[in-house]
């Protein structure tokens, strides 16, 4: 086995530790099954569909599915959402686990992708989800919701573009960054002027203990 093989093999281990702890588990509460059957499905089958990269296997919980929950305490009182370019699920799937009171939209266009969260979410019995096929631009004056959420989708000039006509008014977007977030706000202003918001906050998204925080940009529309 070469060094970086051992290495990911050794990563893997401590990631599937890390989703057996006490804290992950106290952390999911009751949702804590649905959200192990959902990362053990992705295990078993991320790569091999083209779902996630091949190192991500070994870093399930940690980058991918502690990375998504980072966002639910900024949810607030949101009753709807929609997670654009959902992928695998990220975080749209695990949000939908995590709070089934609110009504969540996964906007997806590759079908092979929408395929699996219909899978997911029949799988994992969930009620509160809808998977809608298509661009997100698609739905534009379709429906809005009270909270768009994404990750790695596109920069914030153009995410804005896609995201902010389906986020209610008095409602946000809220999406998972990297720490050089600051960097795309700049080159956002026009856009979300255009849509009247507020302020662009960067924020800080925790979930357990020894777990690196998350930066989250949330921007909202009065
Ligand atoms: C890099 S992946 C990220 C997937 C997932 N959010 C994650 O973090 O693992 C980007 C996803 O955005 C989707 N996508 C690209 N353009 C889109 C659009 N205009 N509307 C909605 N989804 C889009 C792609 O099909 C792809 O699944």
């Amino acid at each position: 086995m070469s060094d970086e093989t051992q290495a990911q093999a050794d990563q893997g281990d401590a990631d599937a530790v890390l989703g057996q702890s006490a804290a992950v588990r106290a952390y999911f509460g009751a949702q804590y099954d649905a959200v192990a059957r959902y990362a053990a499905s992705l295990r078993a089958e991320g790569e091999l569909r083209g779902l996630i990269g091949p190192r991500e296997v070994a870093r399930l919980w940690e980058r991918h599915i502690l990375n998504s929950a980072a966002v639910t305490p900024y949810l607030g009182q949101a009753g709807s959402i929609a997670d654009i370019g959902s992928g695998a699920g990220l975080p749209g799937l695990v949000l939908a686990i995590q709070r089934p009171d609110v009504e969540v939209h996964l906007i997806e266009p590759m079908e092979r992708r929408t395929a699996w969260l219909q899978e997911c979410v029949e799988d994992l019995g969930l009620q509160n989800v809808q998977v809608k096929r298509g661009r997100a631009e698609e739905y534009h004056g379709a429906f809005e919701v009270d909270v768009v959420t994404s990750r790695a989708v596109a920069a914030l000039s153009k995410l804005a573009r896609m995201s902010l006509p389906l986020v209610r008014r008095g409602g946000a977007m809220v999406v998972l960054k990297g720490r050089n977030v600051e960097r795309e706000i700049d080159p956002a202003r026009k856009v979300l002027r255009s849509f009247k918001t507020a302020e662009p906050e960067i924020l800080e998204g925790s979930t357990v203990e020894n777990v690196e925080p998350t930066t989250i940009l949330r921007v909202r529309r009065p």
